[in-house]
Order: structure tokens, then sequence, then C-alpha cells
């Protein structure tokens, strides 16, 4: 879900169409815009993509105005249809409002409301907030008091913009655990929920606390907290640059961040590591390395794709710095009731750094007293900002849904995290610079894997029409197999599952049959004969093999319909190379099928809901 607004002395509605189109990676069900035209509020929504939006507007000099709000949706409450689009209107017609986040008591207030008479249109939790400031205008002075006291009664998470006739030039934007961004540039304003909305417009930006109204005009803002204290606006400069949120000759930004890696991954070592002890360097942890010392359990919390990278620095921090490490589903460990001993340190890991899941554990955490760190992308970010201390990964925006770049980041960030704890413990200055110096060797061995995109192509296209694939690998990559899987199926709708090689013989083999492509990892590491004899057994099946491997053996070459060969370094360092190919894999299959590589149906890039 996505917000924009605008207050300034240009024409509204195209700059907010636009905003919107940077922000539909963040979800794309449907969409809509309010603007003030001739002191009328005009509302405007439609299903689809924003462009279906733009072609439904009417002509420019009839929705023309400087004041205008718009949201991409990502369904919640109520299914993704044209009337449960925001904005959202009071029944004047005259107030409405965008809204990220839940409100957990949306059914009482409702009904309250409906007793008072007002005329609900849609199923939306979203449309209560706009009545209840509707009834509130009625005892109140103004719309921003009117806001305030509806807000008192609303439980749950907002990040909201209100557009009202009544106050036609300015914009009402209140936070509460859903990110609220005031862009500032001269003459004008701006408001979104995510800083790519607005980056081609300024890079001076303030993002609002929880708990605090942000009220702009044209000539600039006026922040105040809930009860009405002054808040003097902390201006940031954003350091994205404007190519970072354009595909330039790719076709799809997902193929784009594929590529990317070598540089994203070069980004989040590059000033991290100590040369001269052979050693990383984490300086946000915040933590003096006293205290790294002492530390005698990590937890591992995240969702979706940094789960799988989560997994991965379990497998190199416990082989590596002998610390026994838990890697968890942040939805499962939020309600699990966590034992969290003295001296662990919990990391949650979020690209977006606005899961909701990810975020709970995170306060979960903290509600117990323990430290949590974060490691993110997203600046400011609400797990960023809301953690004791971490690690940004500087892959820069991602907007493809299906993360990639984000997940090599995450795991380059883990394997400095190994790196560092373990020279702190048993591993010695020639172990650590062996370490830094394949690490430093992993981009180049990228570029090497991204030449063979063609030959992935062709591979693709002999699986493309499957309806069912498995994954395997064994030990460091099992975490690989099983983002191997999530990605194809997250953008071709192919049902693949990933799963620990050896595993296979206690059931899944009864899937096999010739029409079940099975996606091997086979590096040479320890493990290569194991995988290898597991292959073997679920070739006797009859199963297509594409096997990613560092070495072209004759005895692979019997088993594998594809050999997928990549460079090898040490085996806790593989996955950033393994996971490679299966991205690529999982693009052009989804490519060959004409779907929406970049905006999947259903998903969205930041799930802010739990
Ligand atoms: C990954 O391709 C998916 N888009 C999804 O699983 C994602 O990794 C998950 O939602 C977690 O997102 P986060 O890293 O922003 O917290």
């Amino acid at each position: 879900m996505g917000i924009v607004g605008y207050v300034g002395h240009r024409n509204a509605l195209p700059i907010v169409i636009e905003a919107l189109k940077r922000l539909e990676y963040r979800g794309y069900d449907s969409s809509g815009c309010g603007i003030i035209h001739d002191g009328k509020l005009q509302i405007y929504k439609k299903t689809g993509k924003i462009v279906e939006l733009e072609r439904s507007l009417p002509e420019p000099n009839s929705c023309d105005g400087n004041v205008a709000i718009g949201h991409t949706r990502w369904a919640t409450h109520g299914g993704p249809t044209e009337i449960n689009s925001h904005p959202h209107a009071d029944c004047t017609g005259t107030l409405a409002v965008v809204h990220n986040g839940i409100i957990d008591n949306y059914q009482l207030l409702k009904q309250r409301l409906e007793k008072l008479g007002h005329i609900f249109k849609s199923d939306t939790d979203t449309e209560v907030i706009a009545h209840l400031i509707e009834q509130y205008r009625k005892t109140t002075d103004n719309i921003e008091d009117a806001i305030r006291e509806a807000l008192k009664a609303i439980e749950g998470t907002y990040g909201l913009v209100v557009i009202s006739e009544d106050d036609p030039d300015r914009l009402f934007c209140v936070r509460k655990g859903s990110p609220i961004i005031i862009g500032v540039s001269e003459k004008e304003m701006f408001v979104t929920s995510d800083v790519n909305a607005i980056v081609s417009h300024t890079s001076r930006v303030v993002y609002l606390q929880d708990h605090e109204m942000a009220v702009i005009s044209k000539d600039g803002m006026n922040i105040t907290t809930m009860d009405k204290t002054h808040v003097d606006p902390l201006i940031s400069t954003v350091d994205w640059d404007i190519s970072a949120i354009d595909k330039g000759e790719y076709k799809h930004f997902m193929l784009k961040e594929i590529f990317e890696q070598p540089t994203t991954i070069a980004n989040g070592f590059r000033t991290r590591i100590n040369e001269e002890l052979c050693t990383a360097r984490l300086g946000g942890l915040n933590l003096p390395m006293s205290e790294l010392r002492k530390i005698k359990q990590i937890h591992l919390v995240a969702c979706g794709t940094s789960y799988h990278a989560a997994m991965i620095g379990k497998y190199m921090i416990e082989d590596m710095a002998r610390i026994p490490v838990y890697a968890d589903i942040a939805s499962e460990y939020r309600y699990r009731n966590p034992i969290i001993p003295d001296d662990t340190l919990v990391f949650v890991i979020s690209q977006s750094g606005e899961t909701a899941d990810t975020l709970a554990a995170l306060r979960e955490v903290k509600a117990k007293g323990a430290n949590v760190l974060g490691i993110t992308n997203v600046v400011g970010s609400t797990i960023a900002r809301e953690t004791d201390g971490g690690t940004y990964i500087h892959a820069g925006s991602e907007i493809g849904v299906a993360s990639t770049k984000a997940f090599t980041s995450q795991v380059t960030i883990l394997t400095l995290l190994s790196i560092l704890l373990a020279r702190q413990r048993s591993l010695n200055p020639i172990q650590g610079y062996e370490y830094i110096n394949e690490l430093k060797k992993i981009p180049e061995k990228i570029e090497e894997i991204l030449k063979k995109n063609d030959k992935i192509r062709k591979i693709a296209a002999s699986i493309k029409d499957s309806t069912n694939a498995l994954y395997l690998g064994r030990g460091i990559n099992y975490p690989v197999a099983l983002e191997g899987a999530l990605k194809l199926k997250e953008i071709s709708y192919i049902h693949a599952e990933g799963y620990p090689a050896a595993e296979v013989k206690h059931g899944p083999i009864a899937l096999i049959d010739e029409h079940m492509p099975v996606v091997a990892i086979a590096t040479h590491d320890a493990l290569f004969e194991k995988v290898y004899t597991n292959l073997q057994e679920v070739k006797a099946r009859g199963a297509k093999l594409i096997i990613i491997t560092t070495k072209e053996t004759p005895e692979l070459r019997e088993i594998a319909e594809h050999l997928i060969c990549i460079p090898d370094t040490l085996s806790n360092l593989q996955p950033l190379l393994n996971v490679i190919p299966l991205q690529l894999l999982a693009y052009h299959v989804a490519d060959l099928r004409n779907l929406d590589v970049d905006q999947p149906r259903n998903l969205a890039k930041s799930v802010t809901v739990d």
C-alpha cells in the first residue's frame, strides 16, 4: 500500500499520479486520488494498475487544482474493488482520507457511526476514519481538532492523510505505526509513505514520528504531537538517486536488481572490512567489542526471503563462531513466547523495515528487555528506527516485489557478522583473511554467473509450463533451495517447494515423475557426495534434474537434464553464488509466461499488515 499527497503551486493530480506509479510496487490491487478543484473535492478510483486510474481521469481542466492525495491499495479488509479503494469520503463527500495500516476496532466504531446515521459505502476499515472525523467536526472548531478527537477513538495503526473542502489549501498527515514522510521543497510540499515516490522532486524529508500530526501547505508545515505540543521538524536529506528507481535498459526491475548484485554486495562490505586485523567492523551495532564477546546466543528473526537469509546466517555463525543461533519466522517468534536469556543478541532482518510481523517481533523482544538490532535496507524505516542499533545493507531501492539484491546483501552483512564474532572467538587471522579475501571475490564471480543469463533463459523455457517444481539443497544450501522455490512460486505462480535433499526419500519422492522438474544445488563442498546420492534416487524416478554445481563431472552430466556450472568459493560463502542462477531461472520462467514479474498478483513489496 502506498500514500502520496501534494500541496503547492503546481497542478497536483499529475504529480500525485506519477508518484503513485513509483509506489505501485508496494501494493497494486487498485488505486485512487482526491483533489480540490475549484473549492470542491473530487475523487477518482480504479481497480488495477495506476495507468487505469490515469486513463479514467476527466479532461485536465476539469480536475486541476493544487491540493491532492492518492493511494495504491493492497487489499486487507474488503476485496480489491473500486468501492473499497482509497480515498474514502465522509457522508458529505467534502472530506476524504487515504490510510495505510489497520483499524483494530473498526467494526465497533462503524456500528456506532451507523447508529448516528452515517452511511457507509465500502467494507474497509479505513472508511470509518472519514465518518469519525465528520462526526467530531460537528463539535469542534476546525478539521484539525476533529481529526485529533477522531483518532483518540481509534485503536490500531495508521499512516493517514486527510483532505477537506473545509480547509482546502492544506493536508493533514498523522502517523501511528505506519510511515509518513513529508517532502520539503520551494513553494510546495509532498507527503508519502515511501521516499521513492517523491525523490524525483526533493531529497529533503521529515520522517513523522508516531503520534505526530503534520499540517502542510504550500508555504510549509506545522508539526505537533496529538496533544498539540509543537515539534521542530528535523529535515534529513535522503541519498537516493533517481536512477535507482528507473529500469534503465532492463525489461523489469527484478532483472536490473539481479544484475546489480556485484555492485550492491561490494557496497555492503566495502567499508566494513578491517584488513589489518582480518576481521569485520559493524559500527552501527552500537555494541562495544567487549559486549559482543559476551554474547552466548543469537536469534535471527524475519519473514519470507529475509528469513531465508536468517537461516543462512544460522549456518555461518554456528559453524564459524560456535555460538548457538536460532533463525525464526517473525510471525511465529512473536507469539511463541520466545526464551531470550541474558547475553542473547536478537537481530530482526527486513528489507523494507516495515514488515508488520517483524516489527511486532522487535517490539516483543524489547518488551522482554532484550537487545534487538536491525539488518535493514530502507533508511529511516520503522524497524531501523526502533531497533537499538543495526546495519543498513546499502542495496539501494529494491523495486521488484521478489527480493533479490536485498537477499544477497543481507547474507553479506551476516557473513561480516560471522567473521566478526568468529574472530573474537576461534577464527585465527589467517582464516579471517581467507574469508575476507574470498568475500572480496564474490562480485566478480557473480559477474561470471550473470554471463550465463541466456543459457538459463533456455533452461527456463524447458520448465515454464510445469505445474510443480522441487528445489533441493543440503546444509547451508537448504535455505538457498527454499529461496529458489520462493522466487519461482511468487512470480511464475508455479507451485515450488524447497527441501533438504536427504529428506526427499521421507515422502516427497512420491511426487517425482517426468513432469516434475527438480532443481538441485550440488556444489562441491563436504556434502557433495551425499547430495549426488540423493539426486541419483530422484533421477531413478524419472525426474528432470537441473543441477547447479561448481564442477562439470561425467557423473553429473550423466544424470542432469541441464547443468549450470558456477564458480566456487568457501562453502559458507557459496550461497551468495548459488542463489544467482535460481533468481535468473525464476525470472525467466515468469517472463516467458508473460507474467507481471515486478508486481506479481496478490503480493506487495512490503507487508505492513499482520
Ligand atoms: C521476497 O521475495 C518476498 N517479496 C517476501 O517474502 C519478503 O521477503 C518478505 O515479505 C519480507 O519482507 P522484508 O524483508 O521487507 O521484511
